[in-house]
């Protein structure tokens, strides 16, 4: 109900709708309304209530809740069940808890902070109340094993078409997975899977954002930044949510349909932040300097060795930096 009540505020945004009028529409008392407005206003929404005229939405707060996520991801494919947590561990930890338990596809999992989040290679990933997205999605792709890296490439694709149409912020795409603006790193993803020989069970697809972050630790400074810090300007978290998992579902079920991965290598190309560049492809204790010089069809990092020898590298274990520093 409460959605509802928020969805016909949106609606009549910047207008007064009456009290009568909420409850005839919803079929409710209009003590009932009165109780979900005040919940709405205990969550941070402002709305002018005046007697005779009813209630009138003034400002909506940036907060990532079921019902603010639902309301614009109706049509879609994905996000049919959201899970909002103001704090939580790791959203992919409880991702993994929710698909062993039978959640269904397209299931998001956001929270407004995490305590206990991952990064890549065991790291850790920070991600500070309210000033961060840290999302989630289960996924239960019918797809080879071996081809669940390229979701990690679709999701760097669709983050940063995502931020791009939120923000008009222009990130760029470090294979395989990480989203850079001004030569520092804004998102991270972390892709993990279940599966048995030749079939997935689920995949996690975690989404790590710093959206409003304005300071960051000694040692991560010179790598790490914010969309804030970039554009000087605080940022929407919510609409950077909606847009990506708008952006994902279509060029996720476009790759399922058609077994190709052209539309996210095309971005990915587009928005690449190596191609052309010197990189050091580091694996476990080995590196090796190259050339990045094309992205496969199915995705495959082209490098060419110093010694001229041209190889392909999938994502897996490796990480790639620039040859004097991050990037
Ligand atoms: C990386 O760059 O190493 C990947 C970072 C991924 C962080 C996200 S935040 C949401 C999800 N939950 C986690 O614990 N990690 C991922």
């Amino acid at each position: 109900m409460k959605r509802e009540i928020l969805e016909m505020l949106k609606k009549n945004k910047d207008n007064f709708i009456s009290g009568e009028e909420l409850s005839n529409r919803l079929g409710v008392t209009r003590t009932a309304i009165w109780k979900y407005i005040n919940t709405l206003k205990q969550e941070g929404y402002e709305i002018e209530s005046a007697s005779r005229k009813g209630y009138k939405l003034i400002v909506e707060p940036d907060i990532l809740s079921e019902n603010e996520l639902l309301i614009e991801l109706e049509e879609s494919k994905l996000a049919n069940k959201i899970y909002y947590f103001k704090s939580i561990d790791s959203t992919n930890d409880f991702g993994k808890k929710l698909a062993l338990d039978g959640a269904e596809e397209g299931t998001v999992i956001v929270s407004d902070e995490q305590t206990g989040g991952r990064g890549r290679l065991g790291r850790l990933w920070t991600s500070p109340h309210g000033s961060s997205i840290s999302m989630s999605i289960i996924l239960r792709p019918i797809i080879d094993p071996s081809d669940a890296a390229k979701i990690t490439e679709i999701a760097a694709a669709s983050v940063a078409l995502g931020i791009n149409k939120s923000t008009g912020l222009d990130v760029s795409i470090k294979w395989p997975n990480d989203i850079i603006l001004n030569k520092k790193k804004v998102c991270g993803i972390l892709t993990e899977m279940s599966a048995e020989l030749n079939n997935i069970n689920y995949v996690i697809l975690g989404i790590g954002i710093n959206v409003n972050i304005d300071e960051f630790p000694n040692d991560i400074i010179d790598k790490a930044t914010s969309l804030k810090k970039e554009a000087s300007k605080h940022i929407s978290r919510k609409d950077i949510v909606i847009n990506i998992i708008r952006e994902f579902e279509k060029l996720y079920y476009d790759f399922l349909e058609t077994g190709s991965l052209e539309k996210t290598v095309k971005i990915c190309k587009e928005k690449s932040e190596i191609l052309g560049n010197k990189i050091k492809v580091i694996n476990k204790n080995q590196e090796i300097i190259a050339e990045a010089i094309d992205i496969t069809d199915e995705g495959e990092l082209l490098i060419r060795k110093e010694d001229g020898e041209i190889i392909s590298i999938i994502s897996g274990e490796i990480s790639i930096r620039g040859i004097k520093g991050y990037i």
